[in-house]
Protein backbone atom coordinates (compact mmCIF):
# COMPACT_ATOMS: atom_id res chain seq x y z
CA UNK A 1 0.00 0.00 0.00
CA UNK A 2 1.77 3.18 -1.06
CA UNK A 3 1.08 5.75 2.16
CA UNK A 4 1.17 9.42 2.35
CA UNK A 5 3.73 8.32 5.41
CA UNK A 6 6.10 7.52 2.48
CA UNK A 7 5.62 10.30 -0.05
CA UNK A 8 5.91 12.68 2.31
CA UNK A 9 8.78 14.13 3.70
CA UNK A 10 7.72 16.32 6.99
CA UNK A 11 11.29 17.14 7.69
CA UNK A 12 14.59 16.37 6.23
CA UNK A 13 18.41 17.11 7.19
CA UNK A 14 20.53 17.44 4.40
CA UNK A 15 23.89 19.34 4.24
CA UNK A 16 22.44 22.66 3.24
CA UNK A 17 19.96 22.72 6.41
CA UNK A 18 16.70 21.26 7.38
CA UNK A 19 14.25 21.40 4.75
CA UNK A 20 10.53 21.41 5.85
CA UNK A 21 7.33 21.05 4.07
CA UNK A 22 5.30 24.91 5.08
CA UNK A 23 2.75 23.16 6.89
CA UNK A 24 0.66 26.98 6.44
CA UNK A 25 0.79 26.79 2.70
CA UNK A 26 -0.89 23.36 2.57
CA UNK A 27 -3.66 21.60 1.09
CA UNK A 28 -3.18 24.69 -1.81
CA UNK A 29 0.39 24.44 -2.41
CA UNK A 30 3.24 22.00 -1.81
CA UNK A 31 6.30 23.89 -0.68
CA UNK A 32 9.23 23.12 1.01
CA UNK A 33 11.18 25.72 3.23
CA UNK A 34 15.10 25.36 4.01
CA UNK A 35 16.16 26.49 7.45
CA UNK A 36 20.22 27.21 6.96
CA UNK A 37 20.29 28.69 10.70
CA UNK A 38 18.96 27.39 14.60
CA UNK A 39 17.36 30.42 14.66
CA UNK A 40 15.49 29.94 11.27
CA UNK A 41 14.46 26.47 12.66
CA UNK A 42 13.24 28.11 16.05
CA UNK A 43 10.92 30.87 13.93
CA UNK A 44 9.69 27.75 11.88
CA UNK A 45 8.57 26.36 14.99
CA UNK A 46 7.05 29.25 15.97
CA UNK A 47 5.62 30.22 13.34
CA UNK A 48 3.94 26.75 12.27
CA UNK A 49 5.84 26.12 9.60
CA UNK A 50 6.42 22.79 11.73
CA UNK A 51 3.55 21.52 14.06
CA UNK A 52 2.56 18.51 15.70
CA UNK A 53 4.26 17.48 19.42
CA UNK A 54 6.65 14.85 17.78
CA UNK A 55 7.73 16.70 14.37
CA UNK A 56 8.56 19.82 16.64
CA UNK A 57 10.55 17.65 18.95
CA UNK A 58 12.65 16.66 15.63
CA UNK A 59 13.41 20.08 14.37
CA UNK A 60 14.36 21.39 17.77
CA UNK A 61 17.24 18.09 17.69
CA UNK A 62 17.63 19.17 14.64
CA UNK A 63 18.04 22.65 15.05
CA UNK A 64 20.65 22.51 18.13
CA UNK A 65 22.83 20.42 15.77
CA UNK A 66 22.40 22.86 13.14
CA UNK A 67 23.17 25.44 15.56
CA UNK A 68 26.51 23.62 17.17
CA UNK A 69 27.87 22.92 13.45
CA UNK A 70 28.12 26.75 12.12
CA UNK A 71 30.43 27.26 15.81
CA UNK A 72 33.51 28.23 14.48
CA UNK A 73 35.20 28.36 17.83
CA UNK A 74 37.81 26.58 18.95
CA UNK A 75 37.43 26.90 22.92
CA UNK A 76 35.03 24.40 24.60
CA UNK A 77 33.84 27.11 26.99
CA UNK A 78 32.50 29.20 24.18
CA UNK A 79 31.21 26.08 22.77
CA UNK A 80 29.30 25.78 26.37
CA UNK A 81 27.52 28.97 26.48
CA UNK A 82 26.86 28.72 22.26
CA UNK A 83 24.84 25.60 23.05
CA UNK A 84 23.00 26.81 26.02
CA UNK A 85 22.07 30.05 23.88
CA UNK A 86 20.79 27.54 20.99
CA UNK A 87 18.77 25.12 22.98
CA UNK A 88 17.02 28.15 25.15
CA UNK A 89 16.22 29.89 21.83
CA UNK A 90 14.42 26.48 20.56
CA UNK A 91 12.90 25.62 24.18
CA UNK A 92 11.15 29.51 24.30
CA UNK A 93 9.55 28.45 20.43
CA UNK A 94 5.87 26.91 21.75
CA UNK A 95 5.38 25.45 25.19
CA UNK A 96 2.87 22.90 25.62
CA UNK A 97 4.11 19.95 23.66
CA UNK A 98 6.68 18.23 25.78
CA UNK A 99 8.59 16.56 22.94
CA UNK A 100 9.92 19.67 22.23
CA UNK A 101 12.25 20.02 25.73
CA UNK A 102 12.22 16.04 26.03
CA UNK A 103 14.58 16.27 22.50
CA UNK A 104 16.55 19.28 23.79
CA UNK A 105 17.18 17.35 26.73
CA UNK A 106 18.53 14.34 24.74
CA UNK A 107 20.46 16.68 22.72
CA UNK A 108 22.18 18.39 25.63
CA UNK A 109 22.78 15.03 27.75
CA UNK A 110 24.81 13.93 24.80
CA UNK A 111 26.50 17.66 24.76
CA UNK A 112 27.46 16.68 28.40
CA UNK A 113 28.43 13.34 27.92
CA UNK A 114 31.27 13.94 25.26
CA UNK A 115 32.35 17.57 26.97
CA UNK A 116 32.88 15.23 30.17
CA UNK A 117 35.16 12.90 27.85
CA UNK A 118 37.01 15.63 26.47
CA UNK A 119 35.81 15.10 22.70
CA UNK A 120 37.17 17.40 19.98
CA UNK A 121 35.00 19.81 18.95
CA UNK A 122 34.40 18.41 15.41
CA UNK A 123 33.30 15.16 17.10
CA UNK A 124 30.93 16.75 19.03
CA UNK A 125 29.38 18.50 16.36
CA UNK A 126 28.94 15.14 13.83
CA UNK A 127 27.89 13.14 17.34
CA UNK A 128 24.71 15.63 17.78
CA UNK A 129 23.83 15.14 13.92
CA UNK A 130 23.82 11.90 14.49
CA UNK A 131 21.61 11.76 17.70
CA UNK A 132 18.97 14.17 15.93
CA UNK A 133 18.81 12.14 13.14
CA UNK A 134 18.23 9.15 15.27
CA UNK A 135 15.22 10.91 16.61
CA UNK A 136 13.78 10.86 13.83
CA UNK A 137 14.37 7.84 12.85
CA UNK A 138 13.21 6.43 16.24
CA UNK A 139 9.67 8.29 16.26
CA UNK A 140 8.54 7.25 13.02
CA UNK A 141 9.36 3.15 14.57
CA UNK A 142 7.29 4.64 17.23
CA UNK A 143 4.71 5.31 15.12
CA UNK A 144 4.86 2.35 13.25
CA UNK A 145 4.81 0.28 16.92
CA UNK A 146 1.80 1.90 17.97
CA UNK A 147 0.18 1.64 15.03
CA UNK A 148 0.24 -2.31 15.64
CA UNK A 149 -0.41 -2.02 19.47
CA UNK A 150 -3.76 0.77 18.42
CA UNK A 151 -5.03 -1.10 14.96
CA UNK A 152 -6.27 -3.93 17.48
CA UNK A 153 -8.71 -1.69 19.30
CA UNK A 154 -10.32 0.04 16.19
CA UNK A 155 -13.60 -1.94 15.20
CA UNK A 156 -14.41 -2.73 11.63
CA UNK A 157 -16.83 -1.74 9.44
CA UNK A 158 -17.27 1.67 11.19
CA UNK A 159 -16.11 5.49 11.55
CA UNK A 160 -13.02 6.73 13.41
CA UNK A 161 -13.19 10.30 14.59
CA UNK A 162 -9.99 12.29 14.77
CA UNK A 163 -9.01 15.87 15.99
CA UNK A 164 -6.17 17.84 14.32
CA UNK A 165 -3.66 16.65 12.60
CA UNK A 166 -1.51 14.00 14.45
CA UNK A 167 -0.45 12.28 11.25
CA UNK A 168 2.46 12.35 8.99
CA UNK A 169 2.62 15.85 9.47
CA UNK A 170 2.82 16.17 12.90
CA UNK A 171 5.33 13.54 13.20
CA UNK A 172 9.06 12.56 11.53
CA UNK A 173 6.63 10.32 9.41
CA UNK A 174 3.85 8.21 9.63
CA UNK A 175 1.93 9.59 12.20
CA UNK A 176 0.42 9.02 15.83
CA UNK A 177 -3.43 8.35 15.67
CA UNK A 178 -3.33 8.22 11.54
CA UNK A 179 -0.65 5.78 12.06
CA UNK A 180 -3.43 3.69 14.05
CA UNK A 181 -5.83 4.27 11.45
CA UNK A 182 -3.04 3.74 8.79
CA UNK A 183 -2.24 0.07 10.11
CA UNK A 184 -6.30 -0.63 10.80
CA UNK A 185 -6.48 -0.16 7.10
CA UNK A 186 -3.59 -2.20 6.66
CA UNK A 187 -4.75 -4.89 8.22
CA UNK A 188 -7.92 -4.72 6.01
CA UNK A 189 -10.20 -3.19 8.21
CA UNK A 190 -13.30 -1.13 6.38
CA UNK A 191 -13.26 1.84 8.10
CA UNK A 192 -13.36 5.33 7.34
CA UNK A 193 -12.61 8.97 8.95
CA UNK A 194 -14.35 11.25 10.42
CA UNK A 195 -11.92 14.59 10.75
CA UNK A 196 -13.13 17.59 12.76
CA UNK A 197 -11.79 20.76 10.83
CA UNK A 198 -10.24 22.00 13.80
CA UNK A 199 -10.39 26.00 13.87
CA UNK A 200 -9.12 28.04 14.51
CA UNK A 201 -5.71 26.62 12.78
CA UNK A 202 -7.56 24.39 10.52
CA UNK A 203 -5.01 21.59 11.22
CA UNK A 204 -8.38 18.71 10.23
CA UNK A 205 -9.28 20.34 6.92
CA UNK A 206 -6.32 21.66 5.71
CA UNK A 207 -3.46 18.98 6.57
CA UNK A 208 -5.82 15.19 7.67
CA UNK A 209 -7.99 15.70 4.82
CA UNK A 210 -5.49 16.20 2.69
CA UNK A 211 -2.82 13.37 4.06
CA UNK A 212 -5.99 10.82 4.03
CA UNK A 213 -7.01 12.06 0.92
CA UNK A 214 -3.31 10.71 -0.48
CA UNK A 215 -4.11 8.02 0.86
CA UNK A 216 -7.39 7.27 -0.24
CA UNK A 217 -8.68 6.52 3.30
CA UNK A 218 -12.06 7.34 2.39
CA UNK A 219 -12.55 10.79 5.01
CA UNK A 220 -15.44 12.88 5.70
CA UNK A 221 -14.76 16.49 7.04
CA UNK A 222 -17.09 18.22 9.52
CA UNK A 223 -16.80 21.70 11.48
CA UNK A 224 -15.77 20.86 14.81
CA UNK A 225 -19.65 21.81 16.15
CA UNK A 226 -20.60 18.76 14.53
CA UNK A 227 -18.83 16.20 17.23
CA UNK A 228 -21.93 15.83 19.53
CA UNK A 229 -24.59 14.89 15.97
CA UNK A 230 -22.38 12.30 14.65
CA UNK A 231 -21.05 10.65 17.82
CA UNK A 232 -25.15 10.26 19.03
CA UNK A 233 -25.44 8.72 15.56
CA UNK A 234 -24.22 5.60 16.75
CA UNK A 235 -21.91 5.34 13.22
CA UNK A 236 -18.06 5.82 15.05
CA UNK A 237 -16.50 3.05 16.20
CA UNK A 238 -13.75 4.88 18.23
CA UNK A 239 -11.93 8.76 18.76
CA UNK A 240 -8.46 8.53 18.37
CA UNK A 241 -6.50 11.36 18.96
CA UNK A 242 -2.67 12.48 19.56
CA UNK A 243 -1.09 14.28 22.40
CA UNK A 244 1.15 17.38 22.99
CA UNK A 245 1.91 16.37 26.86
CA UNK A 246 0.28 13.36 28.96
CA UNK A 247 0.12 13.82 32.69
CA UNK A 248 1.73 11.24 35.41
CA UNK A 249 -2.02 10.43 36.25
CA UNK A 250 -2.89 10.12 32.34
CA UNK A 251 -4.73 13.85 31.80
CA UNK A 252 -4.15 14.69 28.11
CA UNK A 253 -3.20 17.51 26.53
CA UNK A 254 -3.99 17.93 23.05
CA UNK A 255 -5.10 20.52 20.73
CA UNK A 256 -8.31 22.69 21.42
CA UNK A 257 -11.54 21.28 21.04
CA UNK A 258 -10.49 17.12 22.24
CA UNK A 259 -11.90 17.36 25.75
CA UNK A 260 -15.76 18.75 24.21
CA UNK A 261 -15.23 15.27 22.20
CA UNK A 262 -13.94 13.31 25.21
CA UNK A 263 -16.98 14.29 27.08
CA UNK A 264 -19.41 13.94 24.33
CA UNK A 265 -17.61 10.02 23.05
CA UNK A 266 -18.25 8.90 26.83
CA UNK A 267 -21.85 10.24 26.82
CA UNK A 268 -22.56 8.24 23.86
CA UNK A 269 -20.54 5.38 24.63
CA UNK A 270 -18.12 5.65 22.25
CA UNK A 271 -14.36 4.60 23.40
CA UNK A 272 -11.49 7.63 23.10
CA UNK A 273 -7.82 7.00 22.46
CA UNK A 274 -4.95 8.74 22.73
CA UNK A 275 -2.24 7.73 20.63
CA UNK A 276 0.92 9.09 21.18
CA UNK A 277 5.00 7.92 22.05
CA UNK A 278 6.87 7.91 25.16
CA UNK A 279 8.83 11.06 25.12
CA UNK A 280 5.09 12.84 25.26
CA UNK A 281 4.24 11.45 28.61
CA UNK A 282 5.60 13.99 31.45
CA UNK A 283 5.91 11.94 34.99
CA UNK A 284 7.52 15.08 36.26
CA UNK A 285 3.59 16.73 36.18
CA UNK A 286 1.14 15.21 38.38
CA UNK A 287 -1.63 16.08 36.63
CA UNK A 288 -3.27 18.19 33.67
CA UNK A 289 -3.23 21.62 36.07
CA UNK A 290 0.22 21.75 35.47
CA UNK A 291 0.50 21.93 31.64
CA UNK A 292 1.17 24.80 30.44
CA UNK A 293 -1.24 25.84 27.80
CA UNK A 294 -0.14 28.23 24.68
CA UNK A 295 -1.98 30.91 24.21
CA UNK A 296 -2.10 32.21 20.50
CA UNK A 297 -2.59 35.51 18.28
CA UNK A 298 -5.85 36.46 17.93
CA UNK A 299 -6.10 37.17 14.26
CA UNK A 300 -6.21 33.21 14.37
CA UNK A 301 -10.04 33.83 15.96
CA UNK A 302 -11.15 37.23 13.90
CA UNK A 303 -9.75 35.51 10.93
CA UNK A 304 -10.07 32.85 8.57
CA UNK A 305 -7.36 32.68 6.22
CA UNK A 306 -6.43 36.61 6.42
CA UNK A 307 -10.44 37.77 5.87
CA UNK A 308 -11.78 38.82 9.19
CA UNK A 309 -14.78 37.89 10.09
CA UNK A 310 -15.30 39.84 13.40
CA UNK A 311 -16.08 43.09 13.95
CA UNK A 312 -13.27 44.70 15.09
CA UNK A 313 -12.57 45.80 19.34
CA UNK A 314 -13.95 42.27 20.10
CA UNK A 315 -12.78 40.71 22.83
CA UNK A 316 -10.99 37.44 22.11
CA UNK A 317 -9.57 34.11 23.80
CA UNK A 318 -7.38 31.91 21.64
CA UNK A 319 -5.94 28.70 23.58
CA UNK A 320 -4.01 26.10 21.73
CA UNK A 321 -4.77 23.50 23.62
CA UNK A 322 -7.27 22.03 26.44
CA UNK A 323 -6.68 19.17 28.62
CA UNK A 324 -8.67 16.41 28.83
CA UNK A 325 -9.06 14.46 32.65
CA UNK A 326 -8.11 10.96 32.27
CA UNK A 327 -11.81 9.68 33.07
CA UNK A 328 -12.50 10.54 29.79
CA UNK A 329 -9.97 8.56 28.33
CA UNK A 330 -10.26 4.49 27.62
CA UNK A 331 -6.45 3.88 26.87
CA UNK A 332 -3.73 5.50 25.81
CA UNK A 333 -1.72 3.73 22.76
CA UNK A 334 2.51 4.17 23.27
CA UNK A 335 5.16 2.03 21.02
CA UNK A 336 5.51 -0.18 24.12
CA UNK A 337 1.85 -1.10 24.08
CA UNK A 338 -1.60 -0.09 25.34
CA UNK A 339 -1.79 1.73 28.67
CA UNK A 340 -5.43 1.56 30.36
CA UNK A 341 -6.21 3.39 33.94
CA UNK A 342 -5.15 3.06 36.74
CA UNK A 343 -2.48 5.51 33.97
CA UNK A 344 -0.44 6.39 36.86
CA UNK A 345 1.05 2.67 37.25
CA UNK A 346 0.48 2.23 34.12
CA UNK A 347 2.83 4.57 32.16
CA UNK A 348 5.36 4.36 34.77
CA UNK A 349 5.80 0.87 33.69
CA UNK A 350 5.56 1.35 29.67
CA UNK A 351 8.20 4.43 30.41
CA UNK A 352 10.63 2.03 32.56
CA UNK A 353 10.34 -1.14 30.43
O1 LIG B 1 -0.74 23.41 17.36
P1 LIG B 1 -0.32 22.11 16.73
O2 LIG B 1 -0.80 21.96 15.33
O3 LIG B 1 1.16 21.87 16.88
O4 LIG B 1 -1.06 21.01 17.59
C1 LIG B 1 -0.91 19.67 17.26
C2 LIG B 1 -1.74 18.76 18.08
O5 LIG B 1 -2.44 19.15 18.98
C3 LIG B 1 -1.59 17.28 17.80
O6 LIG B 1 -2.78 16.61 18.03
C4 LIG B 1 -0.51 16.72 18.74
O7 LIG B 1 0.65 17.48 18.64
C5 LIG B 1 -0.18 15.32 18.44
S1 LIG B 1 0.64 15.15 16.91
C6 LIG B 1 1.14 13.55 16.72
Amino acid sequence: MNLAADTVKTLEWTPEGIVLIDQRLLPHREEYRLCRTYLEVAEAIQTMVVRGAPAIGVAAAMGVALGIQASKTRDLNTLQTEFDQICNTLAATRPTAVNLFWAIRRMKKVFDDLLAQGAEIHDIQQRLQEEALAIQREDIEANKAMGQHGASLVPGGKTVMTVCNAGTLATAGYGTALGVIRSAVCLGKNIDVIALETRPFLQGARLTAWELQKDSIPTTLITDNMAGYFLHSGRIGCVVVGADRIAANGDVANKIGTYTVAVLAKENGVPFYVAAPLSTIDLSIPSGEAIPIEQRPETEVTEIQGVRIAPAGVAVHNPAFDVTPHVYVSAIITERGIATAPYEECLRRLKEK
